[in-house]
C-alpha cells in the first residue's frame, strides 16, 4: 500500500544509551517503510555515544533520519517528555512511537499506520494482548506480573477511555497527530500512551497484535521508581480529568475532610476514655478530648495533606491550627 500525500509518517524513537541498537533499527525500519514518505526522528537523552552513532548511521541512508539530542536540564519528563518533544517537532500526519531496542519489531510500524487509515482510527496500539500478540519478551515473570497489574489498574481507573485498548502500557503505537492536543499532555516517565488516552476524550482506537521481542542490545531503563511514580501518576491523571485545573485543590479538600472524619473518631474515643474509664467530670473530659483530636488532626494534616513547603516551625503551625479549631 502506497499512501497519499496527506499520510506522511514520522517514526519517533526515544533513546537513552542504545548505541548497539541504532544501525539494526534504522536498517529494518528503512526496509519496511520502503517507498513511503517517512522520516525517522530520534529523541535522545543518552550519556554515551548513541548520538554519534545516530549521526553516522543517518549518513548511510537516503531516508531522512533526524536527531534531537537533549542534554542536562533539557531532559524534561524522561521517556514521556522525549516522545512529546518528538510529537512537537514533526509535522507528519501520522506519528509512530516505538522503542529503540528492537523489542518493538520495526516491521509492525508501517502496519500501524495503514490500519489507522483503513479503520479511520485516531490511535492504533500495537498490543501484546490482542490477536496474535504476546508479551514473552518481558525480562522476567516478575516484570510480566507487574506489567499485568499495571494494565489492570489503568483499566479500572479509566474504564471508559480504555474500553477498546487491551494494552494501555504499550510504548508502541501510531497516532494521527491532528487528533491529539499536545498542549494538554504532561507526560512523566514511561506511560505516554496512557497520558494521551486520559487527556483526549473520544479517541477512535484500533489495535494490531504484536510479539514483544527480547532486547537486541543494552539494558532496560525501567525501575522500581518508575513503578511507584506510575501509581501516583495514575491517581493524579484521574483527578485531573474529573476536576480539571482545580484537581490539586480538590485533592487537598478531600484529604482535609478525610482527616476530619478520623478526628471525630479520635475525639469520641478520648471522650469515652476520660469520662467512662478515668471517671473525670464531663466538662473536663470534653476539653481533654478536644485537645486529643486537635493534635491528631494537626499531625495528619501537616504530614499527609499539606505536604508542600511550609512556613514557621511545627510548634507555631500547631498553635495556629489549635486557635482556629
Ligand atoms: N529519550 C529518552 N529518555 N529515552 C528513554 C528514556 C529517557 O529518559 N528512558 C528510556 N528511554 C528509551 C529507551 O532507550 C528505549 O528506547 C525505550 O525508551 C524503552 O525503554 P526500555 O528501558 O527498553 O523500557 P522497557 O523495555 O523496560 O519498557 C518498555 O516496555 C514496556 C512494556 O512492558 C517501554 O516501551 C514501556 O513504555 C512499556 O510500557
Ligand atoms: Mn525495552
Amino acid at each position: 500500500m502506497i499512501l497519499g500525500d496527506r499520510d506522511s509518517i514520522c517514526v519517533v524513537v526515544p533513546t537513552r544509551n542504545e548505541s548497539g541498537n541504532i544501525e539494526t533499527l534504522v536498517t529494518r525500519l528503512d526496509t519496511s517503510l520502503s517507498d513511503q514518505t517517512a522520516e525517522i526522528l530520534f529523541v535522545d537523552d543518552s550519556t554515551d555515544t548513541t548520538p554519534d552513532r545516530i549521526r553516522e548511521v543517518a549518513g548511510e541512508f537516503d531516508r531522512t533520519v533526524r536527531l534531537i539530542h537533549r542534554t542536562g536540564p533539557d531532559r524534561t519528563g524522561g521517556l514521556g517528555g522525549a516522545v512529546l518533544a518528538g510529537l512537537r517537532e514533526t509535522d507528519a500526519d501520522w506519528v509512530v512511537v516505538m522503542d529503540g531496542d528492537l523489542q518493538h519489531p520495526p516491521e509492525v510500524a508501517f502496519e500501524l499506520v495503514t490500519t489507522g487509515i483503513a479503520t479511520g482510527a485516531d490511535v492504533v496500539v500495537a498490543s501484546r494482548y490482542a490477536g496474535t500478540g504476546s508479551a514473552d519478551g518481558l525480562a522476567s515473570p516478575v516484570r510480566a506480573a507487574v506489567s499485568g497489574w499495571a494494565t489492570t489498574l489503568a483499566k479500572v481507573t479509566f474504564p471508559r477511555r480504555l474500553a477498546d485498548c487491551s494494552d494501555p502500557m504499550s510504548g508502541f503505537f501510531a497516532v494521527r497527530r491532528s487528533s491529539v492536543d499536545l498542549d494538554r499532555l504532561r507526560p512523566q516517565g514511561f506511560k505516554v500512551l496512557l497520558e494521551i488516552f486520559a487527556r483526549t476524550p473520544r479517541l477512535q482506537v484500533a489495535e494490531v497484535g504484536f510479539e514483544f521481542q527480547d532486547r537486541h542490545s543494552g539494558e532496560s531503563k525501567a525501575s522500581l521508581r518508575e513503578g511507584l511514580l506510575y501509581a501516583r501518576r495514575l491517581a493524579s491523571l484521574r483527578a485531573a480529568t474529573i476536576f480539571g485545573r482545580r484537581s490539586a485543590a480538590v485533592a487537598k479538600i478531600a484529604g482535609f475532610a478525610a482527616v476530619g472524619a478520623t478526628g471525630i473518631l479520635a475525639n469520641s474515643l478520648a471522650l469515652w476514655f476520660v469520662f467512662s474509664v478515668l471517671h473525670l467530670d464531663l466538662l473536663v473530659a470534653a476539653v481533654l478530648a478536644t485537645q486529643v483530636s486537635t493534635t491528631w488532626n494537626f499531625i495528619l494534616t501537616d504530614r499527609l495533606v499539606f505536604t508542600g513547603s511550609k512556613r514557621g516551625s511545627t510548634w507555631s503551625r500547631f498553635l495556629g491550627f489549635a486557635v482556629v479549631n
